[in-house]
């Protein structure tokens, strides 16, 4: 029997999109930023060019949200949120929240997804392209930051000199092992708009004596043979079947004997309907990458070994729920 409960349930998760937009579009404005300190509307609405009103009423929709103070007529970001959503912090996720900013239209449309089954054509101009892929991949650092330790803890390096990391985007985890490892060489494969930003991150590092790029998608690249371990992160969701498993097969070919492969990913249950996250996360797939998807564990292991890795680990990790897996070319 339904009741009051249910009816709330349906009733708010049909409207939550509205304060995620709210939130998106404060973030987007960069609005906390002059509400560091106290401040009045006059002053907040100037800084970030919009109008007084209607500045009143996103800034009162951040105090019922939670995220700002209100004391009189000056607002303040809570103290708690500051480190993620000012612009100076070193904490701060803004990227991945423009990111997000820049799906919405794209997510109105998962109508048509589901009626073609195909992702969306999206028309935008090279500048807007070249921003978004900035956004994203910027995003992705604000992100494994904070997650980093965890995935780098079960990594076995030993002997391990050359490293090829596709879809490398930041380079959060590869630069991080450079920086621990001295006689560690890498490659980066990556998009080209991805490179770019990518490259950005490896220099602000000092790193780019040591890892060289290759620009070009991982389904037409040629790569050497040398390698002693190559990492596939968080790119396999975005690859067509054919993709994912010439990647795979890629990356072996580009092994030395005994060396490792290291898949890391957003899993999925057998039934496809856990971890919840990943289940939304795979929708995301059908609007942005035709054929994408998310796989289960037994299936990323399946597509290891049938391009010839023996599988010897897995690790599981919790929110976000991701898993490692490490194979070995025998
Ligand atoms: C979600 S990001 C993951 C970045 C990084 N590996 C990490 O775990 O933080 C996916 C990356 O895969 C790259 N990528 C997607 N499709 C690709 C393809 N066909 N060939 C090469 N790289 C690709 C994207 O450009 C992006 O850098």
């Amino acid at each position: 029997m339904s009741t009051n409960k249910e009816l709330k349930d349906v009733l708010e998760l049909g409207r939550i999109f509205w304060d995620s937009q709210v939130f998106l579009t404060a973030c987007k404005l960069r609005i906390f930023d002059y509400i560091k300190k106290p401040a009045e509307v006059f002053y907040i609405a100037k800084k970030i060019n919009c109008d007084v009103r209607a500045t009143n009423m996103l800034l009162d929709a951040l105090v019922s949200l939670g995220f700002v103070g209100q004391k009189g007529k000056k607002y303040a970001v809570k103290s708690k949120y500051s480190d993620f959503l000012l612009s100076d912090s070193d904490k701060n996720v803004l990227s991945i929240l423009d990111h997000y900013y820049h799906m919405w239209d794209d997510w109105g449309k998962l109508t048509n997804c589901i009626k073609t089954g195909m992702a969306l054509e999206k028309k935008v101009s090279i500048e807007l392209k070249r921003q978004f892929t900035k956004s994203f991949i910027t995003g992705m650092d604000n992100l494994t930051k904070f997650q980093k330790e965890r995935v780098l803890n079960c990594l076995d390096l030993k002997g391990v000199k050359k490293i090829l990391d596709i879809g490398s985007g930041p380079a959060t985890y590869l630069r991080e092992i450079l920086k621990k490892n001295q006689n560690i060489m890498a490659t980066i494969l990556d998009l080209p708009d991805a490179a770019e930003v990518g490259k950005d991150f490896v220099i602000k590092d000092n790193l780019e004596k040591r890892i060289s790029f290759i620009e070009g998608d991982i389904g037409e690249v040629e790569l050497d043979n040398n390698y002693d371990c190559v990492f596939i992160f968080q790119v396999l969701h975005a690859l067509n079947e054919k993709t994912r498993n010439l990647a795979v097969k890629k990356a072996y070919n580009a092994l030395n004997r005994g060396g490792k492969i290291y898949i890391h990913e957003f899993f999925l249950n057998e039934k496809k309907t856990f971890p919840r996250e990943n289940v939304i996360f795979r929708l995301n797939m059908l609007i942005h990458a035709n054929g994408g998807d998310n796989l289960s564990v037994k299936e990323i292991k399946n597509l290891l070994e049938s391009a010839g890795f023996s599988v010897k680990k897995e690790f599981i990790f919790k929110k976000p729920a991701t898993v490692l897996i490490e194979g070995i070319k025998t």
